[in-house]
């Protein structure tokens, strides 16, 4: 039988909590059948080592841009920071960037955020790449950016929160949603809907390792073997083979990060 392969297409393996084991982690989740794994950067600095550990591992690649937690003025010579780093062989993606209304609650602070969204959404779409949004309790302001500044960009909404009717309306404009940790739990709310109702071809699965860990790993730490626990949930959701749910995900993931 073949060997099902799947993409991890959300992590920081930058992060302390892996300081001295990435080589076991990453090869675990090659054990695992996750030969790909997208690292995505949330400030100039650390999506500079995430370029770095791209070169180091062949599973690894990268995706650079600042978080709107790290939101700050972006200057012509940071944007051009970001640009010079997306050079580098393996970087597949600008993110992660987006909105987080949840652990920003000052107004101007949300605009400073919507402006770097919007700087970064157009150096995407400058370099044609792809594009990973975070968003947490913004949905309104996401979806509204992404409607008047969207055009001709592609990406996903990473470890989705929204409505189905929001999701919806992500697939029409031809975004993608991802899955992680939360489709796993029992207080899944509306994600067991929106897999059900989802087109396959709009789903990407991932970590966002040391975050989110699934089911039974709640509460630990994540990594990249990991996904395939969503994977398997995904195709207990939508009753279909996990074969199907592995090759779709990849396809998918290849489709919006690797064709280029
Ligand atoms: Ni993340």
């Amino acid at each position: 039988m073949q060997k099902k392969i799947f993409v991890d297409s959300h992590c920081h393996l930058n992060d302390e909590k892996f300081d001295g084991e990435l080589d076991d982690v990453i090869g675990r989740a090659v054990e695992a059948g996750v030969t790909r794994i997208i690292n995505f950067g949330s400030t100039l600095e650390d999506s500079a080592v995430v370029v770095a550990l791209s070169s180091d591992y062949e599973a690894l690649y990268a995706g650079v841009g600042v978080h709107p937690e790290e939101a700050f003025e972006m200057t012509a010579t940071d944007l051009h920071r970001l640009e010079t780093m997306t050079r580098a062989p393996k970087v597949v993606a600008i993110g992660e960037i987006g909105l987080d209304y949840y652990w920003e609650k000052d107004a101007d602070r949300r605009r400073l955020q919507q402006k770097i969204f919007i700087e970064q959404l157009d150096l995407a779409r400058q370099l044609n790449l792809p594009v990973c949004i975070h968003e947490r309790e913004a949905h309104g302001d996401a979806l509204n950016i992404l409607k008047r500044e969207g055009r001709g960009l592609r990406g996903v909404m990473h470890c989705y929160s929204g409505s189905l009717e929001m999701a919806r309306e992500l697939w029409r404009l031809g975004w993608l949603i991802g899955l992680d940790g939360p489709l796993t739990f029992k207080n899944a709310a509306k994600l067991p809907e929106i897999v059900r109702a989802a087109p396959l071809e709009m789903l990407l699965i991932e970590t966002d390792a040391p975050y989110m860990a699934p089911t039974p790993y709640r509460g630990k730490r994540n990594e990249p073997s990991y996904v395939v626990l969503i994977a398997e949930k995904l195709a207990e959701l939508r009753a279909e083979p996990i074969e199907l749910i592995a090759s779709a995900t990849t396809a998918n993931a290849e489709r919006l990060y690797f064709n280029r």
